[in-house]
């Protein structure tokens, strides 16, 4: 992934390369570096880890150059050290680079052969080094940087600088999102808007295949096939402040704590809930002439796509395929005309969930995307976007995006049943006055916290932990399962409860702990024979559940957390909660970094 920027302007760029990065930091956290033209000559600064230990090497050893590159690392080629952190040089010229050179070997091998010795095992080095020959052969550093582009292939955004020049710098975009910022008598480059938000909101989308040549005064498009094109300039939405943690030990405490309000904001969106309906948003196509739904997201978001599922088939009758965007890209799905294509993502911009994207415009299927970032390249290029009204979400583990996520697809599963007349419009009031209850009851979830952190003090002794659940809990389970191997390194499973006798049930000793969400559902008593059997084995059981099911069973538990009754469509929205808080706290516990957890990072630009 990683996160790039460029900047010329008329006062030292060091310091505002670094305040771009940090707004970058969720792209990859690995190492930072930044380089600029110190009396006409490249220098740079790179440092391991994250951004503080850059900060830290610019106090020490300051950089007054007027123009700069940074960059921030996800690393792809190469461990994550410094003599692998970006800016890479070749003699005149600058790089930092996000994405993946594909045919980074046979480049090497051919720039080995003309005498050029590589510093790093990065992919990005070969770039450096391919325009630094061009240049060598004559070429002005544009021409030298446009022709050795053209040499690469694979996905990358990148920023190129070079020696002597003092108002240039040259920019290209092959997969990766790229903006360039206008100021005034200053020009910006950077992976997403939110980046130049303290500098500009003035700011052009670069388009895949575009080549961008930035001085101070002026910015000159190249597209894929050399023409000269114009592309718009938009005014930014993204905030110029960099979004805090209140009072709040980590982002993710308060984005978990936030979820009342965002739900909230979220469901008034799509719901009007004086009338009781479900089409407060004007929509280019109605639900009744959709044959079928394909979904695809990576990651949490694939979970709440995959809990989606159940409530457009149960409630609307429409059939839905759910992938991961990764299978789903090469899978080549049959679709019909009739089919809506959805996309779910926080960040708008995941590769994979992006490729699924226009693999379906290639097959002229509709195309809608329920994202949080509105300036995304994924609403960009959808014909429908629905937003989560979640806000800006800075802890890498997803919490209040995923509810959000999850508060739009069942309002609009509501809606398609209501177009497609398989509800009445009285049901359709009562399940909208169902939604309007959930901001509610995620308040009164939160007020668990202190039995939540308690048992968190267990699950931080073990090595392993299995979660369960049934219908809409199945994928809840694996969202469990995911939060808290990716905070805490515990090692996770998240399994359908029925299946738990095909294959996990051998797992089930006395160090085994078992989460088991099982609400009073129309299939609560299964889940509980299943749970029987984990017992029957020694396993020890932490059951979520609420007060219904708690009342049904008498059954030995370690602990059961019980949170409200609540109406089935709310139901995993609810139950997120404690299933986060139990892997906030357990990470808390073991003392990882719950912010920034290790080789994540919260949004992946690569394959
Ligand atoms: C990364 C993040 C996850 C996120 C996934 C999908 O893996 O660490 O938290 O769910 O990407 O991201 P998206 O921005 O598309 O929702």
């Amino acid at each position: 992934m990683c996160g790039i920027v460029g900047i010329i302007g008329g006062e030292p760029v060091a310091p505002l390369l670094v305040d771009a990065l940090k707004r970058l930091e969720y792209r990859g956290y690995d190492s930072a570096g930044v380089a600029t033209l110190e009396d006409g000559l490249l220098a740079r600064r790179r440092a391991e880890g994250k951004l503080v230990n850059l900060e830290q090497r610019l106090k020490d050893d300051p950089l007054d150059g007027k123009i700069g590159i940074g960059h921030t690392r996800w690393a792809t080629h190469g461990v994550p050290n410094e003599t692998n952190a970006h800016p890479h040089f070749s003699d005149d010229v600058a790089v930092v680079h996000n994405g993946i050179i594909e045919n980074f070997s046979e480049l090497r091998t051919e720039l080995k052969a003309d005498g050029y010795s590589f510093a790093s095992q990065t992919d990005t080095e070969v770039i450096a080094h391919l325009v630094s020959r061009e240049i060598k052969s004559g070429k002005s550093p544009v021409d030298a940087a446009l022709s050795a582009i053209r040499r690469l292939e694979g996905a990358y955004a990148l920023a190129l600088m070079f020696t002597q020049e003092d108002d240039l710098i040259v920019g290209a975009r092959n997969g990766p999102p790229l903006a360039v910022g206008h100021g005034e008598g200053s020009m910006y480059l950077g992976s997403d808007a939110i980046a130049l938000a303290p500098f500009t909101n003035v700011i052009t989308y670069l388009e895949d295949g575009d080549r961008a040549v930035l001085t101070s005064s002026s910015l000159v498009i190249y597209d894929a096939d050399g023409q000269m094109v114009e592309r718009a300039q938009q005014k930014s939405v993204g905030t110029a402040f960099l979004v805090d943690k209140g009072n709040h030990r980590h982002f993710m405490e308060k984005e978990i704590h936030e979820q009342p309000e965002v739900i909230s904001h979220t469901l008034a969106h799509y719901l009007d809930f004086a009338a009781g309906t479900s089409n407060a948003i004007d929509m280019p196509f109605s639900f009744a002439d959709v044959d079928r739904l394909a979904i695809s997201a990576c990651g949490t978001a694939y979970y709440a796509a995959h809990i989606a599922k159940y409530w457009f088939e149960r409630f609307a009758r429409l059939p839905v395929d759910v992938d991961i965007a990764s299978e789903f890209r090469y899978r080549e799905m049959p679709l019909s005309k009739d089919s809506i294509a959805l996309f779910v993502s926080q960040s708008g911009e995941t590769a994979d969930t992006l490729a699924s994207l226009r693999y379906c415009r290639s097959q002229g299927v509709r195309v809608g995307s329920i994202v949080n970032v509105r300036d995304s390249t994924i609403a960009r290029e959808s014909d429908v976007v629905f937003p989560t009204l979640a806000g800006p979400e800075i802890g890498v583990a997803s919490t209040k995006a995923f509810t959000c996520q999850l508060s739009v697809l069942a309002a609009l599963a509501v809606r398609a049943a209501r177009e497609r007349g398989k509800i009445t419009a009285e049901e359709e009031n009562q399940l909208v006055r169902q939604l309007s209850e959930a901001p509610r009851f995620a308040n009164q979830v939160l007020k668990l916290e202190e039995q939540i952190e308690k048992i968190s003090r267990e699950l931080a002794q073990v090595r392993h932990v299995l979660y369960l659940g049934r219908d809409t809990n199945f994928p809840l389970a694996m969202e469990g399962a995911l939060k808290l191997k990716e905070i805490s390194y515990i090692h996770a499973e998240g399994y359908a409860a029925g299946e738990l006798k095909h294959g996990p049930i051998a797992l089930i000793d006395e160090q085994m702990p078992v989460i088991v969400i099982a609400p009073f559902d129309r299939i609560f008593e299964k889940t509980i024979s299943n749970m029987q059997e984990v017992a029957a084995r020694g396993g020890r059981i932490i059951l979520i559940t609420d007060e219904r099911g708690a009342a049904k069973t008498d059954m030995d538990t370690l602990e059961t957390i019980v949170v409200p009754d609540v109406p089935e469509i709310i139901a995993p929205i609810i139950h997120a909660l404690p299933v986060q808080l139990l892997a906030y706290f357990t990470a808390v516990h073991m003392g990882t970094d719950v912010d920034q957890p290790r080789n994540l990072a919260k949004s992946v630009t690569v394959e």
